[in-house]
């Protein structure tokens, strides 16, 4: 009878993944116990603040480097037997923080050594090359060397130097530094197409706007831990229905604001806001249904001898739920 294969169900399966750096005074708990599965065709987003611990967790989990404790199946198979070695490295593609490139050659030179590093055949190297460098808007510059490149064109072929040999899955660790607003649009674009292609993303990144476009998934990391995972709207959800409303008073000391603060609470027997804090000198408040009680809002805020001199209506973000999670702010 012939055997069926068992297509894998996840992309990659870590469980109780650790990893320490150095000894003694020196150590530093990088990831302190990791366990997750990332899912077959997602865009899966780690988001967390320098030094979260999100190079080192992709880093293990696509065999680079050894794990303190914990266990990594990738596609099904253990990074650590020898004879899975080759075809993992096959299947992944890896777009690394530092940009690393071969200054010295041209940017098609770059991409061609890579193509004949996995040994592409050439007929579908060079449809691949061409399709890289033109989604990545680097025509113009396929002749000219690496080092001449700018900042952000750097990235840009940083990031399709991992895309040449067609991986399954692909790694890419902090994709838009550096880049302008268009460039990171293009690039964002890009990432998000690459599921259509049959393709698998594990993306690292500090930036909640990113994280939240981007992924199906975010795990939010913080000191080498995963606090939750979820969908970015459920995240969101998480914290509290509703926009968040920011109130600017003019010189108002900490104490009145507090009375603002309570007032608010109470303000229609406390059912049209959700939650009122105060984060230095703005009031800030949750509500299902700002519009229809903004004016009755204002009032009452008036009515505590306060002047409004700006507001601001805006959507939960991820850095919000960062911030419910952690009581700091992503980026200090
Ligand atoms: N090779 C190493 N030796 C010693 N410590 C290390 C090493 N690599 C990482 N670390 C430490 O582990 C912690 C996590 O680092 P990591 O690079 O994983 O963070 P990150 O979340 O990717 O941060 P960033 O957003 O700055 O890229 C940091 O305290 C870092 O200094
Ligand atoms: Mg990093």
């Amino acid at each position: 009878m012939r055997k069926l294969a068992i297509e894998p169900q996840y992309a990659i399966e870590v469980k109780g993944l650790r990893k320490t750096f150095g000894k003694g005074e020196n150590k530093v708990e990088a990831v302190r116990g990791v366990s997750l599965q990332v899912r077959k065709g997602e865009i899966f987003g780690f988001l967390g603040p320098n030094g979260a611990g999100k190079t080192t967790s992709l880093r293990m989990m696509v065999g680079l480097l050894n794990p303190s404790a914990g266990n990594v199946i990738i596609l099904g198979k253990d990074p650590k037997e020898k004879q899975n070695q080759d075809f993992i490295k096959e299947k992944i593609g890896i777009i690394p923080q530092e940009v690393s490139l071969y200054l010295e050659l041209t940017v098609e030179e770059n991409l061609w050594f890579i193509a004949n590093a996995y040994r592409v055949p050439s007929a579908d190297a060079k449809v691949t090359i061409d399709k890289l460098i033109s989604d990545m808007g680097l025509e113009e510059k396929r002749k000219a060397l690496a080092k001449n490149l700018s900042g952000g064109m750097k990235r840009r072929l940083n990031l399709i130097m991992g895309l040449v040999h067609n991986p399954e899955l692909v790694l890419c660790d902090e994709p838009t530094p550096g880049l302008d607003p268009q460039s990171r649009v293009v690039v964002w674009e890009y990432i998000q197409d690459l599921p259509k292609q049959g393709k698998t993303v594990i993306l690292t990144t500090h930036f909640m706007e990113e994280a939240d476009r981007l992924s199906d998934r975010v795990a939010i990391i913080d000191n080498g831990e995963v606090l939750v995972l979820d969908s970015p709207k459920a995240l969101k959800k998480s914290v509290g229905e509703g926009d968040l409303v920011e109130f600017m008073l003019e010189n108002t000391e900490k104490d009145h604001l507090e009375q603002i603060a309570s007032a608010l609470r109470e303000f229609n027997g406390g059912k049209a806001i959700q939650e009122v804090y105060i984060s230095s000198n703005r009031v800030i408040m949750r509500s299902k249904d700002v519009i229809s009680n903004l004016s009755r809002i204002l009032n009452h805020i008036e009515d505590q001898g306060a002047e409004v001199e700006n507001m601001a209506i805006r959507n939960t973000t991820l850095e919000d739920v960062f911030i419910s999670l952690t009581g700091r702010a992503l980026r200090n």
